[in-house]
């Protein structure tokens, strides 16, 4: 009796002939002995519906057709030649993109705080101690999840919009002799590029292993995981790689691998456990097993996204992310907006961060760019919300049209959206 009292509410709240055609079609076959007091969602009786946007925001990007229609094919079994031949080509694409050797070399199978929480968790186990460079939300996660695997935690500050200089970094390992340091080469919640040079060494001389969250910037920003002696670096594939979120690619050095071999607890996670992947991923010399099914269609993108990142090569996908970060900054200045970044070196090449200007209200001009142009952009996150606006342009949409397509958006919002005079 209740549940044909359900059927009677969705009825009467319903109009669409399909809809009805079916669930009445199912409660006459089912309506005598049905146990269902649940109907068929009236949402996924219609078609599924994707509008066309450019997403110029902190990520996702776009996915161009090529990698779509890598995400597309039919599926394969996880342990099929073809399939492991696959991850292969996606490891050797990763030491690619990350400059680096290594052999724990592996895509995990999630976004990129998934990465992140792999490399924490597999390097930290409890009572260990770690330092954590916090100049924005990144940090503030990193030292989230690293509290609650236990370990003691200190936290080293720099405002929203700076990053860390040695000296700061040099002081924090001394006083705190961690033996994990964090920190984040692309700020995307603040467009800060923190400089990478000599913090390996520096690390290494206080007896601490470096681990650098590249999500927003590889790709985009010059990264050298071996020359920089970065020992655990990880990113995403839904930024400058133009692959769906779900594979993010991270690497261990030699020494990270011993850290790892030295635990005397097993991590935290299994799904997340770097023994495991990486006997998957084929990294350790021994048999495949199984472990989890991997995201495969996920791979197929991520592969493609590597592939298009081989073609056009590290160096010009660099200098293409630096010159039209450029001209958008110098766009910005012709609108008469300020830069939230001050000193150009430190600008984040995939997300610029321009200052809300006076009168107006941020979410106003991002509903605006939506509304009347499909661009996406972003208010800020964490310590910036309310303060910046957020623009990104990573992969195949750092185009210089594109800069002109969201500085026309802009132009055209900062008539339309000033606040009338209180
Ligand atoms: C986007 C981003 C992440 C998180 O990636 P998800 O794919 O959203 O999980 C982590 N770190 C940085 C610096 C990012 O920009
Ligand atoms: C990137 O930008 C271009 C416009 O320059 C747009 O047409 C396209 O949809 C965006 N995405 C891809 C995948 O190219």
């Amino acid at each position: 009796m209740r549940c044909a009292a359900v059927l009677g509410a969705a009825r009467a709240a319903s109009s669409a002939p399909l809809f009805w055609a079916r669930l009445l079609g199912m409660a006459r076959r089912t309506m005598a002995t049905s146990p269902l007091c649940v109907p068929p969602p009236q949402g996924l009786l219609r078609p599924l519906a994707v509008p066309e946007r450019l997403l110029l925001g902190p990520g996702p990007s776009n996915v161009p057709p090529r990698i779509l229609a890598a995400g597309s094919q039919q599926l394969l079994g996880h342990m099929h030649p073809e399939v492991l031949q696959v991850m292969d080509e996606i490891k050797a694409g990763i030491q690619y993109a990350f400059q680096t050797q290594n052999r724990l070399t592996l895509a995990i199978s999630g976004t990129g705080h998934c990465a992140m929480e792999a490399a924490l968790l597999n390097l930290l186990e409890h009572g260990d101690t770690a330092l954590v460079a916090v100049n924005g939300i990144w940090g503030q996660r990193a030292a989230d999840i690293t509290r609650r695997l236990g370990a003691n935690v200190h936290e080293l500050l720099k405002p929203p919009g700076e990053y860390f200089t040695p000296w700061d970094i040099e002081e924090g390992l001394a006083r705190h002799k961690p033996s994990v340091f964090f920190i984040t080469h692309g700020e995307s919640s603040t467009g800060v590029l923190q400089p990478l040079e000599g913090l390996g060494e520096l690390c290494h001389r206080h007896g601490c292993l470096l681990l650098v969250d590249a999500v927003a910037s590889l790709g985009g920003a010059p990264i050298f995981m071996d020359q920089q002696e970065i020992d655990v670096l990880y990113s995403g594939s839904q930024k400058v790689l133009n692959a769906p979120p779900g594979s993010a690619p991270i690497s261990f050095s030699e020494g990270a691998r011993e850290k790892m071999m030295r635990r005397k607890t097993k991590p935290l996670s299994f799904y997340l456990d770097v023994g495991w992947l990486g006997n998957y991923w084929g990294c350790d010399g021994e048999p495949r097993r199984y472990h989890h099914t991997a995201p495969i269609n996920s791979f197929f993108s991520l592969r493609e996204g590597l592939a298009m990142l081989a073609e056009l090569g590290l160096e010009s996908s660099w200098e293409r992310h630096q010159a039209n970060c450029a001209k958008l900054c110098q766009g910005l200045r012709d609108l008469g907006l300020e830069l939230f970044v001050k000193e150009e070196k430190a600008r984040l090449p995939t997300v610029t961060t321009v200052r809300v200007p006076e009168g107006y209200n941020w979410k106003e001009i991002v509903a605006f760019l939506m509304d009347n142009h499909a661009i996406e952009i972003a208010g800020g996150l964490g310590a910036s919300v309310g303060q910046v606006l957020r623009i990104g342009l990573m992969g195949c949409n750092s185009t210089s049209s594109n800069v002109d397509r969201v500085l026309s958006a802009l132009r055209d919002a900062l008539r339309c959206c000033q606040r009338s005079r209180l």
